[in-house]
């Protein structure tokens, strides 16, 4: 498995572009499963999680191929070939978003075989409310083997009620709802971006949709879509994390191709910790002038603090001048990178949902090892503040959402390699 090694202490200058949103792009490459035709799909990011989900597509009898066109780079998918309906456990364990498969297999076939994904680190994410929706539009659905087996005529509308903002699973009903016969209303919904943009995708695709972004969405049911030509929206998650980048070891970043407008709650928190952060919406400047002050964190649904980003900035809290106070309410077991930040010397506690951090004068490098995909970026983040040469291991982690993330750093001046760890048959 491939090691990350930094030697920290070096302040970052330049520039750094933002790429395609993995959390935008997922639920965009299941809903291509809704109508045949090509998909030309533009600023999908290279990641593992898109390859994977889309060897699934293919395994679907989806067609799916690279083209460029005037060095733009396109994504190309036709799915009138769909021949098969099951996401199985294999891929559905690597990458839960398989899930996502479900949604639009039910309307555009009425059937489908997905597994259910198991257990993950971070918690035990259950998918209970994709489930109960389908079951409210008329999905007959059991579970046999570790696989949820679903059927259903034409799904029809349904008023669905969220016990807690979901985001898969609003994407999920509301991919199962373009297509029903009737009206679906989805209460307590998600307003996610990536929400959004799937929404907006969806609209032209011919769908009618309502009330995006806020926390009621309507779905009046159409008799057919068609394959649209969509770019997806920037990374929000890449970006804060870049940003933190800079509160971690100073000095400044641009940061380009964004959407400012996705990071109002980071750049207001950056902001209190002394970032100074200026720009327009797609295209910032954070400058580090000075010790960082300590700043309590809580992470909420969308638009609040997001949890994707709540590893991120303890980076920044255990090196800041005082006491600060996580609090993470939307997974119950996202502190394993904790363990890891204090091998490097950092002063954290966990109370139950809360990490208590109080801020120490430097760090210093050590072995340690990735445990989550944003779990991975807070080491990285850590191992550029970091005194001597640090050591990252299952990077694997990272490369599922972070395209060429060595190349941007190293770029704007961290010492970063990759060490590529050969399996000794
Ligand atoms: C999405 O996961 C993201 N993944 C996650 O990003 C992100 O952390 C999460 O939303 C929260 O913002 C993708 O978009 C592919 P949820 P999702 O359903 O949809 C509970 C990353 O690092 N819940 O919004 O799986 C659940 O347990 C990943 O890119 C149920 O109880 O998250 C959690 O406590 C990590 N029953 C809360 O809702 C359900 O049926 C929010 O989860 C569904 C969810």
């Amino acid at each position: 498995m491939d090691q990350l090694v930094i030697e920290g202490r070096h302040p970052l200058k330049g520039t750094i572009r933002i790429s395609g949103a993995k959390n935008a792009a997922l639920p965009i490459l299941a809903a291509t499963l809704l109508t045949g035709g090509t998909f030309r799909l533009q600023n999908i990011p290279r990641l593992v999680d898109i390859r994977t989900f889309t060897d699934l597509l293919i395994d679907l009898g989806v067609t799916v191929d690279y083209s460029t066109d005037n060095d733009s780079d396109f994504l190309n998918i036709d799915s009138s070939g769909l021949s098969d309906h099951e996401a199985p456990y294999d891929l559905v364990r690597k990458m839960r978003a398989s899930i996502l498969v479900l949604g639009p297999l039910m309307s555009r076939i009425g059937k489908a075989r997905v597994s259910l994904p198991g257990g993950c680190a971070i918690g035990a994410r259950p998918i209970n409310l994709h489930l109960k929706g389908l079951e409210l539009m008329g999905a007959k659905l059991r579970l046999k083997e570790g696989y949820i087996e679903a059927k259903a005529g034409r799904l029809k509308g349904a008023h669905i009620y969220f016990d807690t903002p979901s985001v898969t699973g609003t994407e999920n009903l509301m991919m199962a709802a373009v297509l029903a016969k009737g009206t679906t209303v989805l209460g307590n919904a998600a307003r996610e971006p990536e929400v959004i943009a799937l929404g907006q995708m969806l609209n032209q695709m011919g769908s009618k949709i309502k009330g995006l972004g806020s926390n009621t969405i309507k779905i009046e049911g159409v008799k057919k879509l068609r394959p649209v030509d969509w770019k997806i929206i920037p990374d929000r998650i890449e970006a804060g994390t870049y940003m933190m980048a800079v509160g971690a070891v100073g000095e400044e970043l641009i940061i380009e191709d964004i959407l400012a407008d996705h990071l109002e709650a980071v750049i207001s928190k950056l902001r209190s910790t002394g970032l100074q952060i200026e720009g327009d919406n797609a295209r910032i400047s954070v400058r580090k002038k000075g010790a960082l002050h300590s700043v309590d964190v809580t992470t909420l649904p969308y638009p609040g603090f997001p949890t994707d980003l709540q590893a991120q900035i303890m980076v920044l809290m255990a090196l800041a001048g005082g006491l600060s106070v996580i609090t993470e309410t939307i997974f119950e077991n996202r502190f394993m990178h904790v363990a890891e930040l204090r091998r490097l010397g950092a002063d954290i506690k966990v109370e139950g949902r809360s990490a208590i951090i109080k801020g120490v004068k430097g760090l210093n490098s050590a072995p340690v090892m990735a445990t989550d995909l944003r779990a991975s970026a807070s080491l990285v983040l850590a191992g550029l503040a970091a005194k001597g040469t640090t050591t990252i291991s299952r990077v694997y982690h990272l490369d599922r959402g972070y395209e060429h993330l060595e190349q941007k750093l190293a770029a704007v001046g961290a010492r970063i390699k990759r060490k590529k760890a050969y399996l000794i048959r």
